[in-house]
């Protein structure tokens, strides 16, 4: 990848920029000002979800920022609370609503249902993904996909008609969920980085600061670097216009074999598994 908007294949040959815009944490107050300046920075890719409750304040940003639709692409993500069929479909159209669009490039399942929470979690998450994939089969979305899966949980979705084209899991410094990355990876499917910057708590990591010093960048960057060189995509979020730009420099230099290695040994091999997750 050698610029912002470069972009991933999917495995539909829907095209996606290499690095997107999160919003998660950002509040709805200052959504739409935080998204038209990540467009004006450069940024075609926005992702949102319906639990972030700031769709309407996204899809204001997006408007303002006066731009030609085909040009951006957008994700947002079904909720815990709408799974199952009728659900996920109602639920579509409320975000497609509150974005003021009249279609998705990319919609994912949030969480999957989980075994601790449901004997029949496999049958749940069959059911959502069937909704989703009528949305996309009548082209109200561009691309679907799902979220914090791990493997147990995809291998149905695998042999469904529609297969999943994104996975996206957190992963950054210190959290690379090996094992859900290799499967996805070897099976075709993008994985998104959400919280490549630990939510900014791994910024002030004494070993990643000394890489920045080396490399002349922020910690920021080196982590967003990072993710890219590992073939994932990442989705940094902020709120701050000179963050904004800054994340987007990351195009310029290259980590080393070296210093990507000693950045993968930080992985504290603290997996998440998704099966623990009580919502
Ligand atoms: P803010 O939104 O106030 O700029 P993540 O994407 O991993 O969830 O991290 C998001 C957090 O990291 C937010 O608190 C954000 O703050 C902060 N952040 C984003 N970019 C940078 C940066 N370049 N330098 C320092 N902190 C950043």
């Amino acid at each position: 990848m050698e610029k912002l908007n470069d972009v991933f294949v999917l495995n539909n040959g829907y095209k996606i920029p290499c690095v997107g815009y999160g919003t998660w944490r950002t509040p709805l107050e200052i959504a739409a000002q935080s998204v038209e300046k990540a467009i004006q920075a450069g940024y075609r890719h926005i992702d949102t979800a319906a639990v972030y409750r700031n769709e309407t304040g996204v899809g204001e940003g997006i408007k303002r920022a006066d731009i030609n639709r085909e040009e951006l692409f957008v994700t947002s993500k079904v909720w815990n609370s709408e799974r199952g069929y009728d659900r996920t479909i109602r639920a579509f159209e409320k975000t497609l609503a509150d974005l003021q669009l009249d279609y998705l490039d990319l919609y994912l399942i949030h969480w999957p249902a989980n075994s601790r929470q449901f004997d029949n979690w496999d049958e749940i998450n069959l059911d959502t993904w069937r909704a989703m994939s009528d949305l996309y089969k009548a082209g109200k979305i561009r691309s679907i996909g799902i979220s914090n899966f791990n493997v147990r949980h995809m291998q149905s979705l695998m042999e469904a008609e529609i297969k999943p084209m994104v996975n996206q899991i957190r992963f950054h410094p210190g959290m690379m969920q090996k094992e859900i990355t290799e499967f996805c990876q070897a099976n075709g499917v993008l994985v998104e980085a959400y919280s490549p910057l630990g939510h900014g708590e791994i910024l002030n990591d004494p070993a990643l600061k000394e890489i920045a010093d080396k490399y002349g960048r922020t910690v920021a960057q080196i982590c967003l670097r990072w993710v890219l060189q590992h073939d994932v995509r990442p989705l940094p979020k902020s709120v701050t216009p000179e963050r904004i730009v800054s994340n987007t420099q990351i195009f310029d230099f290259e980590l080393s074999d070296e210093d990507m290695k000693t950045i993968d040994m930080m992985d504290t091999g603290e997996y998440v598994d998704s099966d623990n997750i009580p919502f």
